[in-house]
């Protein structure tokens, strides 16, 4: 049975911070973040979008197109969560009027969330397979403001539907896995802001995928040059980078000069919009396919990172016609259209979004689409 992707939805909040006023206000050349870690600019969500809100906005994308009473599952990614004990999901469902009678709930493995949500929706694809399942991957990437992993921030979501024979992408079943408990990154419930051991965690992930690329392509039977594409998990876009050169090492030209190419498609997104931890290697897809579209038929290797840490990498073939299903134009507008904000307005937005809100305290918000309403008796609102 073929399952993979049908439809995509894409949501970045209306506010960023350009790279190089970051750069001179943190007094560092600006080629260090625009060249060295391969940024332009940094989405910022002030504190009326959170990872509910923005996972509303990502999945109304698609909502209308399609059939509800096919939904059995809707399942989120998240390490941006919003409750320790009530799934973001909920918030999800109710917003958007889906179906009382679904499975849904929310997991965790820092960037990896959203791809194990995605392997779940593919096993409850194959048992029913005339049903069809929600996931989502939201998040707001957080170290601080002037910490060495600021100028890796971002905030975003991407939601899929998942199901059997579907427009986009097939998903190949097999895949390679690798995990260990390792603390290279972490948030513990009473941080807001992550920890990271930044250039170890750098170096698990290139290990980590070397462990998993070298393991396919092995058992699969595939060379490199047998990839159209491979795209990554990008906590910021040279870091993929860094991981495509371990693949491409000893490649002839031809395939050398198409994986970059491919990479700098997939990387454009992501470049504008920083780290959006469980969605980045799904934002990096779409950025893949809208910015560059590949030919139908094309396998694309994806390659999922999460801290902690748990590694993935699997393949998908691009479906004939799955041009249909995307919005370049508007995910461009909505890039464009952002706000840019000064270093000074950014660090107010981001200090006030770590705030604790009082048991009922309103939120404005200056954003189109869903937002955070604010709290009522700490019940947390949506609009
Ligand atoms: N022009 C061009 N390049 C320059 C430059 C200049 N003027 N000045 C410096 N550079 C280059 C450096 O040579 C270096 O390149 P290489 O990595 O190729 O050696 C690069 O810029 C970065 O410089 P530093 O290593 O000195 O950077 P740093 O110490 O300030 O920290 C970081 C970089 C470790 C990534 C830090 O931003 C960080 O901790 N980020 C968060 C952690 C992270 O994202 N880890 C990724 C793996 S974990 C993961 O993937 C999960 C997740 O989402 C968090």
């Amino acid at each position: 049975m073929k399952v993979g992707i049908d439809k995509i939805g894409f949501y970045t909040p209306n506010k960023f911070v350009d790279m190089v006023d970051l750069a001179k206000a943190r007094d560092v050349d600006p080629g260090k973040f625009l060249i060295g870690i391969g940024q332009n600019k940094m989405a910022v969500a002030d504190k009326s979008q959170d990872a509910v809100s923005m996972a509303i906005n990502a999945t109304s994308e698609y909502i209308d197109k399609i059939e509800l009473d096919k939904l059995g599952l809707l399942v989120f990614g998240t390490e941006s969560s919003v409750d320790q004990s009530k799934s973001a999901s909920l918030f999800v469902k109710k917003a958007l009027n889906l179906p009382k009678n679904i499975r849904t709930f929310e997991l965790k493995e820092a960037c990896f969330g959203l791809t194990a949500a995605i392997m779940t929706a593919i096993d409850y694809v194959k048992a029913h397979e005339d049903k069809t399942a929600i996931v989502i991957g939201s998040d707001i990437a957080r170290y601080g403001v002037a910490t060495p992993g600021e100028v890796t921030q971002g905030a975003g979501s991407i939601s899929l539907l998942i199901k059997k024979d579907p427009s986009i992408m097939e998903i190949n079943s097999e895949t390679s896995m690798y995990s260990d408990d390792i603390d290279d990154f972490w948030r513990p419930n009473n941080f807001k802001c992550a920890l990271v051991d930044g250039k170890y965690s750098t170096n698990v992930y290139l290990d980590f995928f070397k462990h998993c690329f070298e393991d396919y392509t092995q058992k699969q039977n595939l060379k490199t040059s047998d990839f159209e594409a491979l795209l990554f998990h990008l906590p910021f876009t040279k870091m993929g980078q860094k991981a495509l050169k371990l693949a491409i090492e000893g490649q002839d030209p031809e395939t050398t000069a198409r994986l970059l190419d491919k990479f700098v498609a997939g990387a454009t997104y992501g470049k504008e919009v920083g780290n959006i931890y469980t969605a980045s290697l799904y934002m990096s897809l779409l950025s893949l396919l809208e910015v560059d579209q590949p030919k139908a038929g094309s396998l694309i290797g994806l390659f999922s990172y999460g801290s902690g840490a748990m590694a993935e990498f699997f393949t998908g073939r691009l479906v004939d016609g799955y041009e249909k299903q995307l919005a370049p134009e508007k995910h461009k507008e909505m890039l464009e259209k952002r706000q840019k904000l000064t270093v000074a307005e950014y660090e107010e937005v981001f200090n006030e979004s770590l705030k604790d809100l009082a048991e009922s305290q309103e939120v404005q918000s200056d954003a189109n689409g869903w937002y955070f309403a604010g709290t009522s008796n700490n019940i947390r609102k949506y609009s």
